[in-house]
């Protein structure tokens, strides 16, 4: 029997996680759905829910952490975090992305979800003064980093498995 996954998304500045997300829904055969789109009883029935956004102030932005806090309790349920940040792409490591992912991951772990695993990537980020200098992370996500995203869904394809 095939994985049912479904895809949490919230993405408006450049809609740059939605690049990301695309991806994964096409390896995972995934829905995309946005947050108020999301009935928190119905989650039940997916294998495997994704949670993904751009980062505002260090953290997924707020409609992602607030669904995630009226989520019902669950056990044994798998998740995955997701993320593009506006941070200058050379910081923006391994680490540097668990750090933006705290927040939604407590909450998640509060809930009962274990998470499978975790992406980020550099993304268009024209916030505040930023525009006045044409932004930063000009074209992220690039083909590289929807690469990555790629090798990543297919790693959890077979996790799932
Ligand atoms: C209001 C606002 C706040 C932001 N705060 C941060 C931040 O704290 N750290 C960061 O790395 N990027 C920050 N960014 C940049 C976005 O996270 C980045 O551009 C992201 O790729 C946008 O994703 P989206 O196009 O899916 O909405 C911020 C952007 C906006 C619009």
């Amino acid at each position: 029997m095939s994985m049912k996954s479904l895809l949490i998304l919230y993405s408006y500045h450049h809609k740059n996680t939605e690049a990301v997300a695309r991806v994964l829904a096409r390896v995972l055969g995934a829905k995309i759905v946005a947050p108020r789109e999301v009935d928190p009883a119905e989650l039940a029935s997916y294998d495997l829910v994704g949670f993904g956004a751009g980062i505002d102030s260090g953290k997924h932005y707020k409609p992602v952490l607030d669904l995630a806090d009226k989520l019902p309790s669950v056990e044994g349920k798998k998740a995955v975090i997701f993320s593009t940040c506006g941070a200058p792409a050379f910081i923006v490591t391994e680490g540097f992305i668990r750090g933006n992912h705290a927040a939604l991951r407590a909450k998640l772990e509060a809930k009962g979800y274990t998470i499978v695993g975790e992406f980020g990537c550099p993304g268009f980020n024209t916030n505040m003064f930023l525009r006045y200098f044409g932004g930063l992370n000009k074209k992220r996500p690039n083909a590289e980093d929807l690469g990555r995203a790629e090798v990543f869904a297919q790693s959890l394809v077979q996790k799932m498995s």
